[in-house]
Formats: C-alpha cells, sequence, structure tokens
C-alpha cells in the first residue's frame, strides 16, 4: 500500500472525486456558536498512550505519562485530548479489542490513574475525550465467552451469528462473502454452537448485535461510567460498522482488488445502514443530559456529504457533534481545486454544522509522508498546519505531528507488532510506522519517551533533531509554527469564528480564502500547493472586505515576511501566507 489503511479508503477515494465534480464556489455564513458549543472551535490531540510518555520504565506509555505531558499540552494550546483505549484488553488490536469496559489495562495503569488525569486535565484547561468502541468487543471479554458458550446462554443473540451455508460438496461454509476489514473471510466457526460469528475486523473482536435492546442498554450504561467520572465525550470508533444487514446478503463485487489483495466489495451490507442513525439519536440525548455540553466525534465512512449531514442529524443537529471528514485529510495530493471544492461542499451542504478536519491518526501514515513530495515536506508540513488551523473546521491534531515526526515502518517482518502487518507483509506494513514514540528531547536514545532501553516500538534515528526540546528552542521550528497558528485560532475572532469567502476560485495552484469576523475585520490566507514561486491578486471588495489596513500575521518561508500588500502576494514554493486585514 499504501498511504492508507483499510481497503475501503480507496472507495473513499473515489467518492472523493465524485463530490469533487460539484459544487459552486462563493461565501459561507459564520458559525453560530454560542460559548458553550466549545468544541466548534477546539483543537483536540489525539494520543496514542502506548507511545506517548512511559512513567514506569517498562517501554509502553501510560496514564501518568500522560498527566506528567499536561504543561506541555497547555502550552501547545490543545483544548482537548482524545486517548485512544487505554482498557483492559488482550491487546491484539492494542487496545481496540476491550475485555473489559469499565477499568484501565494494568499497563497503562489503574482507574485512579486516570481519576487523576482527569483532574489534572481540568487544572490545565484541557478537557479529556475517551475512545469508545461499540461496534465489537474482544472475543476474551466475558460477554462473549459466554455467548460462545451455548445457544441457549443468555447472552448469545448479544453478538452476531449465522447457521452459514451448505457448498457443493455439503460442507457448512460462511453465510456470505463478507470480508474482514483486516483482510479474509468476516466469519469465524465455533464448534461449541454449530455457528458462525461475524467480526468486521480481527477475529479476536466479535460485532456486537446493535438490534438487540440490551446491547444498547449495556453499553450506554458503560458511557454513563466514563461520563460520570467527567470525560468531556467519546471518540465513536468504527462507528459506521454498527449494524449490518439481516438477510446478510453477499456484497456486490466492485472492479479490482482491495488495497490487501482481498476482492473490492460495496460495503452497503455491512456500512452506515439507515438503523444506526436511531440509536446516535438517542445516545446523543443520553449524553447531552450531561451538564457540559459533552461531545461525540465520530469515526465515520460516508459516500457522499448527503450522508455525512445525516452523521450530524440533518437541519436538527441531534447526532454527532463532529463526525470526522476524513475523506478531506485523506486527499493525499495537493491539489488547490480539490480542496477548494471538497472544503466548499462541506460549508455549504451540511446545515451549518461544523466539519472535524483529521490528517492525521494512529490508522494512517502520517501527513508529512503522504503530502511531502521528498524535498519540501518541511514548508509542505507547515503549509497543512496553516489549513487545518485557519480553516472553518475543528481542527484534530495527532501526537507527533507537530514536530513533523515521519512515517517510521518496520525494516523486517519480526519487528511487527500490528497484526495486519504480520500478516500483509510486504504489500502492507501494518500501522506501527505512525505509532512510534512520541520524540521529546535528544538526551538519550529514547528521546524522554522512556527510560527502559526497549521501547515497544524503537525511537525512530533522526529524534536528534525532530523533537519537541530542540524544536521549542528553534523559532523557525514547526512546532513553534503550530504555536503561532494556534494562538492567532484563539486570539483571533476572523480565525476563530469568521466566515469564509473563497478568493482567487480558478486558480490551480494556490488555494486562498478570507476568514471574515462579524466586525468586518479579516484574515486572508493563501496557500501555494505547487512546487513554483506563484503570484496571487486578490480583489477584497469582490468578497465585500471593505477595511485595507493590513498586516502580516506569518508567512513561511519566512524570508517572505513583511510582504504586506494584495496585489500581488508573492508565494515561494509551498508557501504560506497569512495577513491581517483592518
Ligand atoms: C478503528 C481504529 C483502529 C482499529 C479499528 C478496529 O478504525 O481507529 O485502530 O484497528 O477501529 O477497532
Amino acid at each position: 500500500m499504501t498511504k492508507t489503511l483499510f481497503s475501503r479508503m480507496r472507495s473513499l477515494q473515489w467518492w472523493v472525486l465524485i463530490y469533487m465534480t460539484f459544487g459552486v464556489i462563493c461565501d459561507v455564513p459564520a458559525q453560530n456558536a454560542s460559548s458553550h458549543e466549545w468544541w466548534k472551535h477546539a483543537i483536540i490531540y489525539e494520543i496514542y498512550p502506548r507511545s506517548f510518555q512511559d512513567s514506569n520504565a517498562d517501554g509502553v506509555g501510560d496514564l501518568n505519562g500522560i498527566t506528567q505531558r499536561m504543561q506541555y499540552l497547555q502550552d501547545l494550546g490543545v483544548d482537548a485530548i482524545w486517548i485512544a483505549p487505554m482498557y483492559p484488553s488482550p491487546q491484539v488490536d492494542f487496545g481496540y479489542d476491550i475485555s473489559d469496559y469499565r477499568n484501565v489495562d494494568p499497563q497503562f495503569g489503574t482507574i485512579a490513574d486516570f481519576d487523576r488525569l482527569v483532574s489534572e486535565a481540568r487544572k490545565h484547561r484541557v478537557a479529556v475525550i475517551v475512545d469508545m468502541v461499540l461496534n465489537h468487543t474482544s472475543d476474551q471479554h466475558p460477554w462473549f465467552v459466554a455467548a460462545a458458550s451455548a445457544r441457549a446462554n443468555p447472552k448469545h443473540d448479544w453478538y452476531v451469528w449465522s447457521d452459514g451455508k451448505r457448498n457443493a460438496n455439503g460442507d457448512i461454509v460462511p453465510p456470505n462473502n463478507w470480508q474482514s476489514v483486516f483482510g479474509g473471510s468476516a466469519w469465524e466457526w465455533v464448534p461449541e454452537v454449530q455457528q458462525f460469528y461475524y467480526h468486521a475486523y480481527y477475529k479476536q473482536q466479535p460485532d456486537l448485535n446493535w438490534r438487540n435492546p440490551q446491547v444498547e442498554k449495556a453499553m450506554f450504561d458503560v458511557m454513563r461510567f466514563w461520563l460520570d467520572r467527567g470525560v468531556a465525550g467519546f471518540r465513536l470508533d468504527s462507528i459506521s460498522e454498527l449494524f449490518e444487514d439481516p438477510r446478510l446478503r453477499d456484497a456486490p463485487r466492485l472492479e479490482g482488488l482491495n488495497a490487501l489483495g482481498n476482492p473490492q466489495l460495496d460495503p452497503g451490507y455491512t456500512t452506515n445502514l439507515p438503523e444506526i442513525h436511531e440509536t446516535i439519536r438517542r445516545m446523543r440525548a443520553m449524553v447531552s443530559a450531561y451538564p457540559g455540553d459533552r461531545v461525540l466525534i465520530g469515526e465515520v465512512y460516508f459516500p457522499n456529504i448527503a450522508e455525512l449531514d445525516k452523521w450530524y442529524g440533518g437541519a436538527r443537529h441531534n447526532e454527532i457533534q463532529l463526525p470526522m471528514d476524513l475523506p478531506l485529510g485523506y486527499l493525499n495530493e495537493l491539489d488547490a481545486n480539490a480542496f477548494r471544492k471538497r472544503l466548499w461542499e462541506v460549508y455549504t451542504q451540511v446545515h451549518g454544522s461544523t466539519p472535524l478536519l483529521v490528517f492525521d491518526n494512529h490508522d494512517v501514515n502520517r501527513s508529512w509522508d503522504r503530502y511531502g513530495d521528498g524535498v519540501h515536506n518541511a514548508a509542505i508540513a507547515k503549509l497543512i498546519a496553516a489549513l487545518l488551523l485557519t480553516s472553518r473546521d475543528t481542527a484534530l491534531l495527532y501526537q507527533g505531528q507537530e514536530i513533523g515526526q515521519r512515517t517510521v515502518e518496520p525494516r523486517r517482518i519480526e519487528d511487527v507488532k500490528d497484526p495486519i502487518g504480520k500478516i500483509h507483509w510486504p504489500v502492507y506494513k501494518g500501522r506501527d510506522g505512525e505509532r512510534t514514540p512520541m520524540q521529546w528531547d535528544s538526551d538519550d536514545a529514547q528521546s524522554g519517551f522512556s527510560t527502559s532501553p526497549h521501547p515497544w516500538l524503537p525511537v525512530p534515528a533522526d529524534y536528534t533533531t525532530v523533537n519537541v526540546r530542540t524544536e521549542l528552542a528553534d523559532p523557525r521550528s514547526l512546532l513553534n509554527w503550530y504555536k503561532q497558528l494556534i494562538s492567532l485560532r484563539r486570539s483571533n475572532a476572523a480565525v476563530r469564528n469568521g466566515r469564509v469567502v473563497m478568493l482567487d476560485k480558478t486558480n490551480a495552484n494556490v488555494l486562498s480564502y478570507a476568514r471574515v469576523a462579524k466586525d468586518g475585520t479579516a484574515v486572508l490566507v493563501a496557500l501555494n500547493m505547487s512546487a513554483q514561486p506563484q503570484s496571487v491578486s486578490f480583489h477584497l471588495s469582490e468578497a465585500n472586505i471593505r477595511r485595507s489596513h493590513l498586516t502580516n500575521l506569518m508567512t513561511s518561508p519566512e524570508q517572505d515576511a513583511g510582504s504586506s500588500s494584495v496585489s500581488p502576494v508573492r508565494l515561494a514554493p509551498f508557501g504560506v501566507w497569512i495577513e491581517a486585514v483592518e
């Protein structure tokens, strides 16, 4: 592969192309955010706890490690952290296979450590969002152990079972052609009950049966358990996959093979079924009954913007506040026209809801490598940061993105930790590359991540220059660029909450837009998405911007700073220009 994780990503990219053939470029209204809707302007920072900070020298990051780094998070300016699963788990899928939803895995700490983390985070004005895996449990969860023990067990119907069917030889085979996202059949035989169970992911991750109301009740209770402990919300894992076609029909074949070499299938019988929305509406009502405007973030996959709008609840805004707009962050190509059209569509076709822009996470090669051209990666990383933080979208950052950590894949199969990397080696090397430890300093070979000489994944060799401490000391570093952008977003009314006006709308090389505050002040942003220098001219009166006093706010590369002119603006290859109009 493959720059993206799952086979479904390929179809996502195809969907993106379809969206991009439509769309009118004009002017979007400002968000109507009241102050309690904190998530509308938030900067949310994903922490992969195994790789953030180890506090007890076992080579694995932990909750106390996160607590120790709270000052860093506050200084960076994040509003919330999303912590990937830290619950007890056999760790087949590194925590996305949960065996107890109401505790903390001993390798990450204790529930008391979690409570302390939340309370320290509060002191640092950082909200804590936890990952919630509702689609499946671990096969070691007591519910599944009971379910797989006998058909008569009351928990049996909590999972998705089938008797299978007979093939031409009379053998019992799975009921249909559904495939696991991680490759191979999505059905696993259990001799004790003489049935197959369905698993969208590894066979150690059996899918729950959300058609059984007891499952919903049990999972909502789990969510209340964490809400009562003070979490600010949930990142809903694989939420598009909650329901499957009750008739278990074969998925229609699409052309070609997916990234893992399996046939490409239409996901319509296993993803995004309409039933999901009723469940999500009940979930939102339950979560919204808590004070403090708790938030639902969704890992959603959708075939078009109309389906994305449904995840918000359309005009009613009564489902997920922040479904991830993954197709935008996964365009994987710096194409000004594509970004302009796709941004515009989401600004105008989701009933004024707030998009959540995501370039990096623990499942996908880092944007440094996906967008980098091998020559200008540092400039491109600054451009991506500028887009992320000056757009109208809520911004999601993944640990290490702010210092330009690279994707560092294992060189030998025996070093691979992510099981899909072992299964599909060398076609796909798994997700270890984007999960390497956070690079904090250059004092020792573990870069401040751990005092163990054996971290669970090796610290990349570039830690001597790519690390928090070195970058903090360098005013031109990516980290300081992120900090300036975050502080601009926090302090400037136009960037924080202004309407969006697309400028120079036919320019194929430069994406330009204005954020315009209610009082008429504005911030202009120009992003050169090409490897050639570009000059752009803006006609601000056409954008209804009447002010004319210009002040340069930020420019990359730095030598361009000081050019306070809108006619023309000169941009270096992959250059960024941000100007205030007052
Ligand atoms: C989500 C997670 C991924 C995990 C999968 C199964 O896509 O982000 O890491 O493997 O769900 O839970």
